[in-house]
Order: structure tokens, then sequence, then C-alpha cells
């Protein structure tokens, strides 16, 4: 037996340095542990991710662009640039259509630049005080950089506005935002069940779906 032992265990060191090997590594530009597991998550073991802090970076990435999809590209064309390997980053807004598509690219600063949810839903709901449309969308826009060429996914979830805030759950505007064709805000909904329907979701599982085909 401890002859056979040995060898098996050899075995396994081998194959998997040999899996490290051939398994590819992808950036995520993002230093949210719950954004990489939720996508690690999806990717399964065909890819292994790191985050910025995984590869040791720590400055902070301006997010000064105009549109969701500049702000994406902007990223992970930055970490790119400095690091020359395969890379993706994501962009998220909330997009209101009795204003104007607002907040938009602002979503995370919409009322000052604490980044306060708390501040940021009591604008809208201020702003939409006379509103009879309160439909709204979340949009996610990721930006993927793989041998040197750019590909670009977005996930859409639509829903309307609520005039008060139900559940704890979440976070951002969650409190106010009632998906389409649900009777729950995403606050007010498990984690497992806002991810299967979530702008981020969807955008994610195109950008798995395309990585997995392997066509690029
Ligand atoms: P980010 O691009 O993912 O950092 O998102 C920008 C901002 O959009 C966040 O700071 C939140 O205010 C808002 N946001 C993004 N995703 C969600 C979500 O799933 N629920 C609620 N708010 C979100």
């Amino acid at each position: 037996m401890s002859d056979v032992y040995p060898v098996n265990f050899r075995h396994c060191i081998f194959a998997l340095l040999f899996f490290t090997y051939i398994m590819n590594e992808l950036i995520f530009a993002t230093n949210n542990p719950d954004k990489l597991r939720e996508i690690q998550d999806l990717l399964g073991d065909s890819f292994k991710l790191n985050c910025l802090k995984d590869i040791d970076f720590s400055e902070d990435i301006p997010e000064t662009g105009d549109t969701l999809e500049i702000n994406a590209s902007y990223k992970a064309n930055f970490i790119y640039r400095i690091f020359n390997r395969d890379v993706f980053a994501d962009d998220t807004g909330l997009e209101i259509d009795a204003l104007d598509g607002k907040p938009g690219v602002h979503s995370a600063r919409y009322a000052g630049p604490e980044k306060n949810s708390a501040a940021n839903i009591k604008r809208v709901i201020h702003e939409l005080r006379y509103a009879r449309n309160r439909k709204a969308r979340f949009r996610t826009v990721i930006s993927l950089i793989i041998n040197g060429k750019e590909y670009s996914f977005e996930g859409i979830v639509k829903g309307t506005i609520l005039k008060t805030l139900h559940g704890q759950k979440g976070f951002g505007y969650d409190p106010v935002f009632q998906p389409s064709g649900h009777t729950q805000t995403f606050a007010e909904m498990e984690l497992k069940q806002k991810n299967l329907i979530s702008h981020r979701a969807i955008a994610f599982k195109k950008l798995v779906g395309f990585l997995k085909k392997g066509i690029y």
C-alpha cells in the first residue's frame, strides 16, 4: 500500500499543476467580494478569477465617463494597459423613464459624493413625487478585453420605482425597485432569487456563455 500511495499522490500533484497551467485566468477589475463570488460561481472551474487585490492593485480607477459603456471600457482598459492581461470590468446604473434615464451613470453618487444609498433613494422618491410613469430599469454593462480584443455585454431588468421603501436586504436602490412580474422589491427577495433575474446576472451570464464557447 505504501508504494501505491506516493505514486497516486504524485499523479494528483502533476494533474493539479497541469490543470493550473492550462486553466485560463481573468482579472475582474473590482474589489467587491460579493460580485467576485457571484461570477466565479457562474464561471465554474474553467476560469480562475483574480480581483484587483489579488494583483496588488489598490488605486481607485476613475469613473468619470458619461455612459456605463465608457466607464466599463475605461476600467477594463486601465488595467489592461498596466498588466497586459485578460480583464473585464462592469458598471451599473438605474435608469428612470420620468427622469430621462437619470440617475444612470451617476447612480452611486446621485445625492452627493458620499455614495449614500438612503440619500440617493430619498432624492429619487422626491423627484418622482408627481410622476405618473414610475417605470425604470437597471442596466449593467460589462467590458471584456481578451487576447487584445474588446467585447461588451449588457444586462437589463425592467421594473417600477415604489413610493416607499420595502425590505431590508440587498443594497443601493433595492428597497424601491420592484422588478416587473414580481410582487416584491429586490430588497425583499433572497439574494439567490435576486441573482436569478438581476441585470448583473443577465450580463454576467452573457459573458460566461461567451467565455465558455471559447471563440475569441
Ligand atoms: P456599480 O457600477 O455596480 O458600482 O453600481 C453603481 C451604483 O448603482 C451602486 O452604487 C448602486 O447605487 C446602484 N446599483 C448597482 N447595482 C444595484 C443593484 O443590484 N441594486 C440596487 N442598486 C444597485
